[in-house]
C-alpha cells in the first residue's frame, strides 16, 4: 500500500511539475499542484436544548448521582456493574438500552471544569464515536451551565483526520452531526459560529500543513495555501519576500539554509490590523524539510522532519483565527520558510554568513538551521514593524524533547510579565509550557574564532537554552521577546483528547488565548544581547 501511495504521488509530480533541469543546469522551480482528493469533511456541529430519541446518546457525568439521574432504564445498573463513576477522560459504552444505537457515558471528573477540560471531554467523545454512522448527541445537562461551545471545539479537534492520500481501506467518515445538548444552546451556538469554529478550522489548517509531506509542501506551496486560506478575510495584508528580495536586504543567514535545496526559500508575513498600536508578532520556524543539510541527520525518524515547519504553521493559523473572529488587536504571523537539504550548493560546516543587520555567524553545524532562518526573520520584523512583543515558535531542538517530551513546550522569555501571560494562555487552553532559564553566562559557549557568534558547539551545551540564547542575541532588548520550543509538542505519538495521533498544531490555541488577554510589557531591563 505504501508503494502504491508513493507511485501516485510521484505520478502527480511527473504529470504536473517535475523539477526539470534547464539547459544552463539551473533547476526550474515550479509549484506542484496535487491532484489528490481533499481530506474527508468533518462531522458538522450543532446545538439543541432537548436530547433526541434515537442515534448515539452521550451523557457527560461527574458522579454516581449524575448516572442515577439518567432516567433510562438499565443505564444505572450497567454503570454500577462496570464500576463506572464518571472519572475524567473515561467513557463507558452501553448498547441495547432505551431505543438508542448506543449510550455512552463520558466521565467529566469531580473537579471544577475549565474550558480546556470541556474541550478535552468533547474530543474524547468525538474519538469514541468516530465509527458511528448515526447522529450523535452529547447531553451536558448534569454539568449545569457550562461553556458548551468549548465542548464543540474539542469535538471538532478530536475528529481531525488526514486521509487525502489514502486510496485503499479508506473508511467513509460519518456525516451525521454531533449535537451538543444544553439549556444554553443559543449562547453556545453564537460563541461557536462567531468565534470558536474559526479556532477549530485554524487548528485543522495548521495540522494539514504539518502532516503534508515535503514533496507536496515546500516554501512556495506553503505560501500558496496561506494565500488561499486568507482570501477574502478582512483587514489582512499578506507580504511575501522571495529570494531576490531577501538577497537585496542582505538576509544571508536565511538564504544560506535553503541554498542546497531545489525549492526556493520564502519569508511570509500575514498582517492583521484590527486594533490600535504596535503589533504582536508570532515568528515561526518554517523548515518544510530538515535533512540536516551537509551535517546530515541519521535515517531513523528523519521523515518526522517534514513537520519542521510546525511553528510557522501555528503562527499563521493563529492569525487566521484571530482575523476571522475580528479581534480588536494588531497581529503579525510570520513564516520563515526554507528546505534544508544537502547538495553541491549546500552550505558547509564552517561557512560564515551575514544577517540583515550585518552581524556574522559561523555555521558550525548546518543542522542548527532553524535559528538561522529565524534570525533574519526576527531582524526584519523588529526593523520594519517594531512589535509590542515578538514571540518565536519553533521545533528548534532535540534537547527540549529530551527534557520535556511532548507534555510541555519549552518557554524562554526576557520579561517575566510576558512569560506569565504565555504560561497563563497555555494553561487556559491545555497547551502547557515550562519555563527554562536564560542566563548571560550561557553566551560563553557562543563565541566564534572568526565571526561574531557561532550557531552551535560540537555538543555538550544546554541545547534548548543555547538555541534560545542564539535567537535573543539578535533581538534588541527594547523588543519584548519570548521563544517557545515546540520540538516535542508539535506531534503526539500517543494521541490526546483534542488531537488524534500525529500533528497537534500546538500554539494556535495558546496564541489565540494570549491575544485575547494581552497586556503590553515594558522593554527589558537586563539580559539580552551583549
Ligand atoms: N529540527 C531540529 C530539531 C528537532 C529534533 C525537532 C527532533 C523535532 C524533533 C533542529 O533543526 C535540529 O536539528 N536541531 C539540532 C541542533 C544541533 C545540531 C545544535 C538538535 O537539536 O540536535
Ligand atoms: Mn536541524
Ligand atoms: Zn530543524
Amino acid at each position: 500500500m505504501i508503494s502504491h501511495v508513493r507511485f501516485l504521488l510521484s505520478a502527480a509530480l511527473v504529470a504536473s511539475a517535475a523539477p526539470a533541469v534547464a539547459a544552463g543546469g539551473t533547476p526550474e522551480r515550479p509549484i506542484l499542484t496535487t491532484t489528490e482528493a481533499a481530506n474527508s469533511a468533518q462531522r458538522p456541529i450543532a446545538f439543541a436544548t432537548a436530547r433526541p430519541t434515537s442515534g448515539v446518546l452521550v451523557f457527560a457525568v461527574r458522579s454516581k448521582a449524575d448516572i442515577d439521574a439518567i432516567a433510562i432504564p438499565g443505564v444505572a445498573a450497567a454503570a454500577a456493574t462496570a464500576k463506572f463513576e464518571g472519572k475524567a477522560g473515561k467513557t463507558l459504552s452501553l448498547r441495547g438500552l432505551g431505543g438508542y444505537d448506543r449510550i455512552v457515558l463520558a466521565g467529566a471528573g469531580d473537579k471544577p471544569l475549565s474550558a480546556s477540560d470541556l474541550a478535552d471531554m468533547g474530543g474524547t467523545v468525538a474519538q469514541e464515536v468516530k465509527g458511528d454512522a448515526a447522529p450523535v448527541a452529547i447531553d451536558l445537562g448534569a454539568l449545569g451551565n457550562v461553556d458548551a461551545a468549548q465542548v464543540a471545539l474539542g469535538a471538532s479537534l478530536g475528529g481531525y483526520r488526514f486521509d487525502r492520500y489514502k486510496t485503499v481501506g479508506k473508511t467513509t467518515p460519518p456525516s451525521q452531526p454531533i449535537t451538543i445538548v444544553t439549556a444554553a444552546a443559543d449562547a453556545a451556538r453564537a460563541t461557536w459560529t462567531g468565534d470558536l469554529q474559526y479556532l477549530a478550522q485554524a487548528v485543522t489548517f495548521a495540522r494539514d500543513l504539518q502532516t503534508e509531506p515535503a514533496n507536496t509542501l515546500y516554501p512556495e506551496e506553503f505560501v500558496a495555501r496561506v494565500q488561499a486560506a486568507f482570501r477574502g478575510v478582512r483587514n489582512v495584508r499578506i507580504e511575501v519576500l522571495d529570494e531576490a528580495q531577501m538577497g537585496k536586504l542582505g538576509m544571508g543567514t536565511f538564504l544560506g539554509v535553503g541554498q542546497g535545496s531545489a525549492r526556493p526559500s520564502r519569508l511570509l508575513l500575514v498582517h492583521y490590523t484590527g486594533g490600535q498600536g504596535a503589533p504582536i508578532a508570532f515568528v515561526g520556524k518554517g523548515i518544510t524539510f530538515d535533512s540536516g543539510g551537509t551535517s546530515i541527520k541519521p535515517a531513523a525518524g528523519m521523515w518526522e522532519m517534514k513537520a519542521d515547519m510546525s511553528g510557522a504553521a501555528s503562527a499563521v493559523a493563529a492569525v487566521w483565527a484571530i482575523a476571522k473572529r475580528g479581534a480588536t488587536a494588531n497581529v503579525i504571523g510570520v513564516a520563515a520558510l526554507a528546505e534544508n537539504m544537502p547538495d553541491g550548493n549546500a552550505q558547509r560546516p564552517g561557512d560564515v554568513v551575514r544577517t540583515m543587520t550585518g552581524k556574522t555567524i559561523e555555521v558550525i553545524n548546518t543542522d542548527a538551521e532553524g535559528r538561522l532562518v529565524l534570525t533574519d526573520a526576527n531582524e526584519y520584523v523588529v526593523d520594519r514593524y517594531k512589535p509590542a512583543a515578538l514571540v518565536n515558535i519553533a521545533t528548534l531542538t532535540g534537547a527540549v524533547v529530551r527534557a520535556l517530551d511532548d507534555e510541555y513546550a519549552g518557554l524562554f522569555a526576557r520579561q517575566e510579565p510576558l512569560a506569565a501571560q504565555l504560561k497563563a494562555a497555555g494553561e487556559a487552553v491545555g497547551e502547557h509550557v515550562w519555563q527554562l532559564p536564560l542566563h548571560d553566562n550561557y553566551y560563553g559557549d557562543m563565541a566564534s574564532q572568526i565571526a561574531d557568534i557561532r550557531n552551535s558547539t560540537e555538543g555538550g551545551n544546554p541545547g534548548a537554552g543555547f538555541g534560545a540564547h542564539f535567537l535573543q542575541y539578535f533581538v534588541p532588548t527594547s523588543t519584548p521577546w519570548a521563544h517557545i520550543d515546540i520540538a516535542g509538542t508539535n506531534w503526539t505519538s500517543g494521541g490526546l483528547p483534542t488531537a488524534p495521533k500525529g500533528a497537534t498544531a500546538f500554539g494556535v490555541r495558546l496564541f489565540d488565548a494570549f491575544v485575547r488577554n494581552f497586556k503590553p510589557v515594558g522593554p527589558d531591563a537586563s539580559g539580552g544581547p551583549k
